[in-house]
């Protein structure tokens, strides 16, 4: 019984480290190898992946398993090798909730208490007093998304005097957060939010829904968070709503390229803060813990969790 490993960013070898540590812990029977040393493909059962290279699927004849190192599956389900037959599990949390809410909490109050305006002022060497910020109490956050990753936003943000609302597909019942739910709810959610955080998997139906009639939906001057995925955002629409004001800032950590092309425009605006995809990480030992419990599922006959329905593409 053998596990195949691939990370893409994991270039100094620290995420492989601590996940193959963890699983030799808790599933010693299985044998991990990391792409491209297979040995006899025959053996490998069990795959967990983050950014597969072309070739990687193909070469394994006898996968059962696919286990995802990420919540979204976007680009995996992107995979031109990707056999149709073999399920696919996501973590579900993978130690990222924490981190997550730290990085929307960090934007939430940084929005709220309008740096980019005392930003600006220091900038002009302006003593500038008037910046008044309205309470977290008034300061309204609106997630686009209710999964994992986004209950764990909006409990963070709850719990640190914020009224949240989120947007799903499905109502949600969350302590002290307002669901919204479906297309026909959209506008009601939009109409009175100061920050829109993006939680979103990226789907058919999600690609560019931030986009200009997206923005106009929203009060001018609201705030943007988006850390699901570039893809969910039109880049032209929101430097255009930047510009005129209709989003007042915009904290971006995913982008339709990665690394950020050099020439794109993101680099120099004054309304952009950008980091490169590490709002949450995955953490390797609780990732290894995933896969361990998805292995021993698989090997006594249950589902793992975690299950990606291909055709709703999350
Ligand atoms: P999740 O648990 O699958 O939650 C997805 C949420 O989106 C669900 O509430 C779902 O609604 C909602 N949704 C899906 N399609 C929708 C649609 N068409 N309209 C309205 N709502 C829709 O996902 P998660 O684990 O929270 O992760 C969310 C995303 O975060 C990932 O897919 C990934 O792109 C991103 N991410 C980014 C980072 C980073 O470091 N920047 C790290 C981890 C994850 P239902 O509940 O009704 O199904
Ligand atoms: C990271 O972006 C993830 O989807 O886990």
């Amino acid at each position: 019984m053998a596990l195949l490993f691939f990370s893409k960013s994991d270039r100094d070898g620290a995420f492989e480290n601590k996940f193959r540590q963890a699983l030799s812990e808790l599933a010693p029977e299985l044998e991990v190898r990391t792409w491209p040393d297979v040995g006899d493909a025959k053996d490998i059962q069990y795959a967990a992946l983050w950014l597969p290279p072309p070739g990687l699927f193909d070469a394994l004849p006898n996968l059962t398993h696919i286990f995802a190192l990420s919540a979204g599956v976007d680009r995996l389900l992107r995979a031109p090798d990707l056999p149709q037959h073999v399920p696919i599990y996501r973590l579900e949390e993978g130690g990222m909730g924490t981190p997550m809410s730290e990085y929307v909490l960090f934007g939430v109050l940084q929005a709220q208490r309008q740096m980019h305006v005392l930003a600006d002022a220091q900038q002009a060497k302006q003593w500038t007093r008037d910046a008044i910020e309205p309470a977290a109490a008034n300061w309204h956050v609106g997630i686009l998304g209710a999964g994992v990753l986004a209950s764990a936003v909006a409990t963070r943000l709850v719990n640190n005097g914020y009224p949240v609302s989120t947007w799903s597909r499905s109502r949600k019942q969350l302590n002290g957060v307002t669901s919204y739910a479906g297309p026909n709810e959209q506008i009601e959610f939009c109409s009175n939010l100061n920050t829109l955080v993006c939680l979103l998997p990226l789907t058919a139906e999600t690609e560019g829904l931030l986009d200009a009639s997206f923005f106009n939906q929203l009060p001018r001057g609201t705030a943007l968070i988006n850390v699901a995925r570039g893809e969910h955002c039109v880049d032209e629409d929101l430097i255009n709503a930047l510009d005129s004001g209709q989003i007042s800032s915009a904290l971006l950590d995913v982008f339709h390229e990665e690394p950020l092309p050099q020439d794109h425009p993101f680099w120099q605006h004054p309304r952009v803060q950008i980091t490169p995809h590490i709002a949450a990480p995955t953490a390797g030992d609780v990732a290894a813990k995933q896969v361990a419990q998805g292995v021993a599922d698989a090997v006594a006959g249950r589902e793992p969790k975690g299950f990606v329905d291909r055709g709703m593409g999350y």
